[in-house]
């Protein structure tokens, strides 16, 4: 026991120096070839090792080599640095090691409290049982939709579980143009077939269409086919836009749609001063995707599926084994009856932690610092002459691009092969780090500000590193 709680001790300190100096040193670097050769071809060895040595390892070979996510000048895709609640609490799950499949004991129990309050955070209803924690928004989206494929049949008279869907009118989804690709990826994992995934024209702010909408429904539904979802988002990845979701929400209710959003980034937009008008209808969806693992800082992974009727989520997922028939369990029975996994980590320990830490306040307050960072950058770029601001901000993510000094916006394919390139040169010179993505035809430069400790300076960095990138590589 001795050899565990030094090993304990020196991981703790290991934990919090990476933690206390992430900041300090370059964003993002190569791995180098040594290092890289180690990672991924050592052999496995014979006779077992010592904690302690292993931790040696850990702090010369392996946190020597972090994605940048914990750094404050790391704007790339979704990823935020961990929260230090997360951080201490991981290991004590660990510890722990139950299934969280169900049963009576701390994990599942204190689930059903984080997903309520992961439910009350940003206003979305929560029955007894509406929701569970998943590995990430890819695995909450084929739970929603999975639940909503098989409400659907079961309306039409059919069970797609027993049955399949080969036979019955093609189940069609609606999803912005913007919309991630979890949900097609949902799609075709659930049968549906990509192309009864109908793509929604956006509007200006990359926002569906709801005219559109409306009429591509009507099209299919005189064509026998049949209408079942539409998917919309509460923060795109591309430029964080929300979609109109009361709007949204009359059409599905008009047309008795599953209506479903993906809020897995940016639901928690909500909670910044002002913003709750661009999210009305947010309350009216029948299931949400949101992320702890993203602006909450919770580590990965940790998704959540909220969902307004647990029992079309039961009724497409239970199936339960004699051996697991558990007569202690309550009327909702296991997390198990609702997704696809049987053995869950206990995601819920380190997502309680976080916001137990943070509270109601501290969440908002991130918030609000981090979307104020993003509309102060957008403010920065439409002042720069050298810049171009591609989409309003709603949320935490600035889309736009980088031009040359005096040059037309949008000129065609040089402007795009530079801002294409960009993001690699950005990373490599180590001072900053951001992504790059395609909107509204154009090659787009994008920020993801997640970070409690991000500032104006560094913003300020960030755009210099762009010139500096931008500079060698027309040279
Ligand atoms: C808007 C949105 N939806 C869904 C996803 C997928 O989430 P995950 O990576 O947790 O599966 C992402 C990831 O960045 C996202 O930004």
């Amino acid at each position: 026991m001795d050899e565990l709680r030094q090993a304990a001790a020196k991981a703790a300190d290991l934990m919090a120096d990476h933690l206390d100096r992430v900041g300090d040193g370059p964003v993002w670097q190569p791995v180098p070839d040594g290092d890289r050769a180690w990672l991924t071809t050592q052999r496995m060895p014979e006779n077992g090792r010592p904690l302690d040595e292993l931790l040696d390892d850990a702090r010369s070979r392996i946190m020597t080599h972090p994605m940048g996510n914990g750094h404050p000048r790391f704007f790339g895709w979704v990823n935020s640095p961990p929260s230090p609640a997360g951080a201490v609490f991981e290991p004590l799950a660990a510890a722990l090691n139950p299934s969280c499949a169900g049963g009576d004991h701390a994990g599942p129990l204190l689930e059903r409290t984080v997903v309520r309050w992961l439910a009350d955070l940003v206003g979305f209803p929560h029955p007894p049982g509406g929701g569970l924690l998943t590995s990430g928004a890819s695995m909450a989206t084929i739970v929603c939709l999975a639940s909503a494929r098989q409400r659907a049949t079961l309306a039409d008279g059919w069970d797609a579980r027993e049955d399949g869907l080969s036979g019955h009118p093609p189940l069609i989804l609606y999803v912005s143009a913007e919309g991630h690709s979890c949900l097609h990826k949902a799609a075709q994992l659930l049968g549906l077939g990509a192309r009864q995934v109908r793509t929604v024209p956006v509007d200006s702010h990359y926002r569906m269409d709801v005219a559109a909408l409306r009429s591509m429904i009507a099209t299919d539904a005189a064509a026998g086919l049949r209408p079942f979802c539409v998917a919309a988002s509460a923060g795109t990845v591309n430029s964080g836009a929300v979609d109109p979701l009361d709007a949204i929400a009359d059409v599905a209710a008009e047309h008795g749609l599953w209506f479903h959003i993906d809020g897995a980034y940016g639901a928690l937009g909500i909670l910044a001063d002002g913003a709750a008008p661009a999210f009305a209808g947010l309350d009216r969806a029948d299931s949400l995707a949101l992320d702890p693992h993203k602006w909450l800082g919770v580590p990965v992974g940790c998704g959540c599926a909220l969902i307004a009727d647990p029992a079309a989520t039961r009724a497409a997922f239970s199936l339960v084994p004699s051996y697991l028939v558990d007569e202690n369990a309550d009327d909702l029975g296991w997390f198990a009856e609702y997704g696809p996994e049987q053995s869950r980590p206990f995601r819920a320990l380190k997502t309680w932690a976080t916001l137990s830490h943070l509270g109601r306040d501290g969440v908002a307050r991130l918030v609000n610092h981090t979307t104020g960072l993003a509309r102060t950058l957008a403010a920065m770029v439409e002042d720069a002459g050298d810049f171009e601001l591609l989409a309003p901000v709603t949320t935490s993510i600035t889309a736009f691009r980088y031009r040359h000094e005096g040059s037309q916006a949008r000129d065609g394919d040089g402007l795009d092969a530079l801002n294409r390139a960009i993001p690699a040169a950005v990373q490599r010179r180590g001072n900053a780090f951001l992504t790059g993505t395609r909107l509204g035809g154009t090659d787009a430069l994008r920020t993801c500000i997640l970070h409690p400790n991000t500032t104006e300076g560094d913003l300020a960095v960030l755009l210099d590193e762009i010139r500096a990138a931008a500079k060698d590589l027309s040279r």
